[in-house]
């Protein structure tokens, strides 16, 4: 997997994952998303291992979330042994009024989507950059190599814009953990994520798209360090 999501110190990303990791109890079952947001959550997790000997187990997501938690002393387990997380913990590349998200600017949507679909409650952590009405950033899609032309014809068919992602710009395609590729989709403002969800999950190959409509909440790292935090209305 490549990491479009390595970044430098943020504050506001750093808000909302601590405050996120303030949610997790001894004996929880945590799921550990991807990226440089919930990355705060999984050392702050490991902080309060250490200092709090705080017990838990996480279900990680990558293999960066995984040596991000080894690295941090958490002790792993896996949805083999632990089928319902009590929490899941990821970022997220936008958020929709209605919270609905878009993941996988780091390539992992579709362990996250199995993590955060299993979980008890999901929670989001970012930024305020990643807020908005509606949803119109590109559509990250995960498909077999073996079904890649297939998947660019239906993609356009769809009205999509599809593009395959590369390590960079001398480099082959990126390959995700599962050893797939991943299509960037672009299709403009999302009205109905609900429809086009549904429409990218019956094309042949593909694996899983990055389009979430199960987040429970999201906490928003403000610029002075505040959180705001927003619940799925029932
Ligand atoms: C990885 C993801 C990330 O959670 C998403 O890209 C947000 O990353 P960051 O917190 O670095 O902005 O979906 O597949």
């Amino acid at each position: 997997m490549t990491d479009r999501n390595a970044s430098t110190d943020s504050p506001e990303k750093r808000a909302a994952g601590i405050a996120a990791a303030k949610l997790v109890s001894p004996g929880m079952v945590v799921g550990l998303g991807t990226g440089s947001t919930v990355a705060y959550t999984i050392k702050e997790l490991g902080r309060r291992v250490r200092e709090e000997g705080l017990e838990i187990l996480g279900v990680v997501t990558s293999y960066q979330s995984e040596a991000l938690a080894i690295e941090a002393g958490i002790q792993l387990t896996t949805l083999a042994q632990h089928p319902e997380p009590d929490l899941a913990i990821d970022g997220a590349d936008q958020i929709d009024a209605g919270l609905y998200a878009i993941k996988g600017g780091g390539a992992a949507h579709t362990r996250e989507k199995i993590v955060s679909v299993s979980a008890k409650r999901f929670l989001v952590v970012a930024d305020e950059s990643k807020i908005g009405k509606q949803l119109d950033r590109t559509v990250p899609v995960e498909v077999l190599p073996f079904a890649k032309e297939l998947a660019v014809k239906k993609l356009w068919e769809l009205g999509g814009k599809p593009e395959l992602r590369l390590a960079s710009r001398k480099d082959g395609p990126v390959i995700t953990d599962n050893g797939n590729f991943v299509l960037d989709v672009g299709f403009g403002v999302i009205g109905d994520p609900e429809a086009l969800a549904l429409k990218l999950s019956s094309i042949p190959g593909v694996v899983e798209h990055g389009i979430f409509s199960n987040v429970d909440e999201v906490y928003i790292g403000k610029k002075d360090g505040s959180v705001e935090v927003i619940t799925k209305q029932a």
